[in-house]
């Protein structure tokens, strides 16, 4: 399966960094977003971020002469000539299956269909089309351009060639580090991340230690470049009930459950990094 011309559907934060990656990388991309002007915000995202890559002096003027190899769309249906189509839309699934409604409809037999997804089945996604052996997830991380990792999760009915076809293109092409994840809540990182981060927050919850004091202690202590309280503020309060609530759902244990202080503080609108006040104040 050659994969020449990608389609990344939504250009938020996570498709942004896909797109940029994905062209910086050499391929046609065509770039979908709902409306003109989110097609306009999700292009401004892009170019600013490659503009402050030559600023740095991480991206040459060639590697930005990329952005000229997306075509930006409203319409669903130029996707039709794409290899592998990247959905980064919402955490939604009745608008994920929407648009792989249409994405089954449009697209050729051979084409390679993958959700971006944190916590929504892939089998879920998969079914709402009549080819759910060409569907599987790639979960890249935030900033898609900066981090290492694209976890690959086939489903059930995913085949082998597209799970193999997924791991070549992330792995040769994009330079990626592909762990393979089950179709499971929380795939490998989440599952790990975050108990981890609940954990902290029942610490700081329970008074066993402050929060610079829990930060510092796995900073210090356990090599983290950052920590756990630090680390939710940045991902964002409301990401992290969501994915306690989707493992807690999937695996039905107490270990698992997001703890009050972290459903008040959403219930406040203390997200974090984004609403300027979380564990920290920005
Ligand atoms: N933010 C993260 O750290 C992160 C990390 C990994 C995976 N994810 C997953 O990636 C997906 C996207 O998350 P995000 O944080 O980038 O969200 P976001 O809200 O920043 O971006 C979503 C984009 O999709 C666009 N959109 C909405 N409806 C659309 C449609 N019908 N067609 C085309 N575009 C449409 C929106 O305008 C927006 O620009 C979610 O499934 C999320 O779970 C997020």
């Amino acid at each position: 399966m050659e994969i020449g011309t990608v389609g990344v559907i939504g250009v938020g934060t996570m498709g942004s960094g896909i797109v940029e990656v994905v062209a910086r990388n050499g391929l046609r991309v065509v770039a979908r977003e709902a409306t003109p002007e989110l097609v306009e915000a999700g292009k401004a995202r892009v170019e600013g971020s490659m503009d402050r890559g030559v600023a740095r002096g991480k991206l040459d003027e060639a590697g930005r002469a990329a952005a000229a190899a997306v075509t930006w769309t409203t319409n669903l249906e130029d996707l039709a000539g794409c290899d592998l189509v990247l959905e980064a839309v919402p955490e939604n699934l009745a608008l994920k299956l929407e648009i792989f409604e249409v994405l089954d409809r449009v697209l050729d037999p051979g084409a390679i269909m993958a959700t971006n997804t944190s916590s929504i089945p892939i089998i879920d996604v998969a079914m709402g089309t009549s080819r759910p052996e060409q569907v599987l997830g790639m979960h890249f991380f935030n900033p898609a351009t900066v981090m290492k990792l694209v976890e690959v999760i086939s489903t059930q009915l995913t085949a082998p060639a597209v799970t193999e076809a997924a791991n070549a293109f992330a792995a040769d092409t994009l330079g990626k580090r592909v762990v393979a994840a089950p179709d499971r809540a929380g795939f490998v990182v989440n599952k790990l991340l975050v108990p981890y981060i609940c954990g902290a927050i029942e610490m700081y919850e329970s008074g066993h230690a402050s929060a610079a004091d829990i930060d510092d202690a796995m900073k210090l202590g356990a090599g983290h470049p950052m920590g756990p309280l630090t680390l939710a503020d940045l991902i964002g309060l409301d990401v992290c009930l969501f994915t306690a609530e989707s493992l807690h759902a999937e695996y039905a244990e107490r270990f698992y459950a997001p703890p009050p202080l972290l459903r008040r503080m959403v219930a406040a609108g203390r997200l974090g990094r984004k609403t300027g006040r979380g564990f920290y104040e920005y």
